[in-house]
Formats: structure tokens, C-alpha cells, sequence
């Protein structure tokens, strides 16, 4: 009886993991609700909040864009590593997830944080304008990703960077192949890899 049940658990969790990955082909992102379950303290670490920022590689004065930040889990945190000098933008399509980017920036008193409502694969910034641009457990919600890859080769300083983060089992999981695959055909040279394949951060250089 309990196999039968651990069974058609298992089985209902990869069908709805396969119909909403099916579903993201148009355009299904994490939900806004959501947002509360990435803000708190204990959710930081598991997904690994500070390590993700390390990898990343920030420094003081850059000018960085979050594409798909949420309630700026990671952004917040960054906005702290590249002051004095440095701003960040974060870019997501929902309001909702924006307005809360925005209430928690300010709660916390951080300054150099831009909250823009947009797609990512229409993001209206300038040529050559960002320093590092990244995605954490964004990618695979995006249905025109080459698109949205070759925008950010254009957004970028020559010899910029761009990282990608990919954590299992996020429904949009994207693998390590899959990721090299678009950042290739966008342009972009693979720089260093970290961690194993179910929370790696992978980052290009624009060659
Ligand atoms: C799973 S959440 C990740 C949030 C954050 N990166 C983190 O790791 O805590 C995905 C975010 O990407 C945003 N997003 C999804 N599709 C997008 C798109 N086409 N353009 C911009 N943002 C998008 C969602 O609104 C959501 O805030």
C-alpha cells in the first residue's frame, strides 16, 4: 500500500513537472505567490544564495543586470557587492514580482537597485551597457531564449560576462549541455564552471 501510494505520488509529480515544462513552450512563469517563498532566510541557503553571488563573480563598480530577479533573492545581496560605484537592474515580466523587488529594496535601504517591468527577450537596454548580466533558474522559463541570449550579447561590454545558474528540480531545470548549446550559438565563450549538475553556475565571456 505504501509503495502504491509512493508510486502514484512519484507519478503525479513528473506529470505535473512535464505538463508545466510543456506548458513554458508559450509563456508560464513562476507564479507571484511564490515570491514569499523565496524572500525568507532559510530558502536563501538552500538554494545558495551567497555561493550563487560568488560565482557570479561581482565586483565594486559594475553595472549588472538580474534577468527574471523575483522578489531579488540574489539581487538585493549583489546590489550590496558592487558599491560603492556600481548599480544593478533587475528585469522581470510580472508586475507583481516587480512592486515586491521594489518594497523590499526600499525596506532595506539599498539605493543603486533599477526595478524594471519587461521581457526578456525585448530588454531595451543600451549596446555594449552591462558589465555581468545572469539568470538563476530563469532560462528554461523563457520561451525565445535564442532571442533573449543574443539580446544579451549586444547589452554586454566587450569581454563582459554572462552566468547562468540552473538548480534541480526547478520545473524549468535547464542542463549544462542545453545551456552551452544557446550560449554558443549566441555568441558567447564558455569562462568556468562551478558546482555539480543539479546546482551548477556556468559563465561565458562575449569574445
Ligand atoms: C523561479 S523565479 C527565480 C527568481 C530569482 N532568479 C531567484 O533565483 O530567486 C523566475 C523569475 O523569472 C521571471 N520571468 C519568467 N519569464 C520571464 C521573462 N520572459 N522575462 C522576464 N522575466 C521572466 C519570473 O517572473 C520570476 O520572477
Amino acid at each position: 500500500m505504501f509503495l502504491k501510494t509512493l508510486g502514484l505520488l512519484l507519478l503525479a509529480l513528473v506529470g505535473v513537472n512535464l505538463g508545466w515544462r510543456w506548458a513554458s513552450r508559450r509563456s508560464l512563469p513562476c507564479p507571484t505567490w511564490l515570491a514569499t517563498f523565496l524572500e525568507g532566510s532559510l530558502m536563501e541557503w538552500v538554494l545558495g544564495t551567497q555561493t550563487t553571488l560568488d560565482r557570479i563573480g561581482l565586483r565594486p563598480g559594475q553595472r549588472v543586470l538580474e534577468v527574471g530577479p523575483g522578489p531579488g533573492r540574489l539581487l538585493i545581496p549583489a546590489a550590496r557587492r558592487v558599491q560603492p560605484d556600481g548599480e544593478v537592474v533587475g528585469l522581470d515580466i510580472q508586475p507583481g514580482m516587480i512592486e515586491r523587488l521594489k518594497a523590499r529594496a526600499a525596506q532595506k535601504g539599498i539605493a543603486n537597485l533599477t526595478a524594471v517591468q519587461g521581457d526578456a527577450t525585448r530588454p531595451h537596454f543600451p549596446p555594449a551597457h552591462f558589465d555581468v548580466i545572469w539568470m538563476c533558474t530563469v532560462l528554461g522559463e523563457i520561451p525565445d531564449r535564442e532571442t533573449a541570449l543574443q539580446q544579451y550579447y549586444t547589452a554586454l561590454k566587450p569581454g563582459g560576462r554572462l552566468s547562468i545558474t540552473e538548480i534541480f528540480p526547478d520545473l524549468h531545470y535547464q542542463s549544462l549541455a542545453t545551456v552551452q548549446r544557446l550560449a554558443e550559438a549566441a555568441g558567447f565563450r564558455r569562462q568556468a564552471m562551478h558546482g555539480p549538475w543539479y546546482f551548477f553556475t556556468v559563465n561565458f565571456v562575449k569574445g
